[in-house]
């Protein structure tokens, strides 16, 4: 039986990243390329799994992502991650973009993703990961919404939602 891991807050794996929109990350409308946000998301949501979880993690699902405003060339794009809930070997992270423009100094979000990572040793198979502490409000609001959300995502896989260990009563 392996040890009950140290759980951990979501500050501490919580991420910000930024970049500046360049010429070659844009279409021809001098707008950024959605594929290039989604790929940030991703980036982004990977490194707070990876402080949470100190382990290797892949992307096994991105629930649905619109993109609301675009975000242009010269502007900054900033993502902010953090993880929601843990499962067994899965975490889902909410990845929140914003651009903000460097002259008027405006910040809008533009998209909001919720991607699950799952958690893997070295020959690639899911291992546990530590549970989430929620500590405020609104950590926890989101602690208990990710549950229906994890029930909707694995239905719509054609998954069995599995039981998990239940760390803490948000
Ligand atoms: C992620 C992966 C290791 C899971 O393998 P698996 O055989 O399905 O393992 P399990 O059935 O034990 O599931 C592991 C976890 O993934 C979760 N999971 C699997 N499919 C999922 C899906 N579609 N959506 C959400 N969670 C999912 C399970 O619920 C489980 O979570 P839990 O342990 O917290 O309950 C495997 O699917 C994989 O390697 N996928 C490719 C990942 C990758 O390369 N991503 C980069 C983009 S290609």
């Amino acid at each position: 039986m392996r040890e009950r891991q140290r759980g951990r807050t979501v500050l501490e794996s919580s991420t910000e990243m930024l970049e500046v929109v360049l010429p070659n990350d844009a279409n021809p409308l001098g707008n950024i390329l959605g594929g290039k946000v989604m790929h940030l998301i991703d980036i982004a949501g990977a490194v707070a799994a990876h402080r949470h979880s100190r382990r290797h993690v892949v992307t096994v699902a991105v629930d649905s992502l619109d993109f609301m405003y675009p975000i242009r060339v010269g502007q900054i794009i900033l993502l902010r991650a953090h993880v929601t809930r843990a499962f067994n070997t899965s975490m889902e992270v909410e990845v929140n973009v914003f651009l903000e423009d460097f002259i008027s100094g405006e910040r809008r979000q533009t998209s909001s993703a919720f991607v699950t990572y799952v958690a893997v040793d070295e020959h690639g198979q899911p291992t546990p990961v530590p549970p989430l502490i929620p500590r405020t409000a609104d950590e926890r609001r989101r602690y208990r919404e990710a549950l229906e959300r994890r029930r909707r995502r694995l239905a719509l896989a054609g998954r069995a939602h599995r039981k998990f260990r239940t760390h803490s009563k948000p």
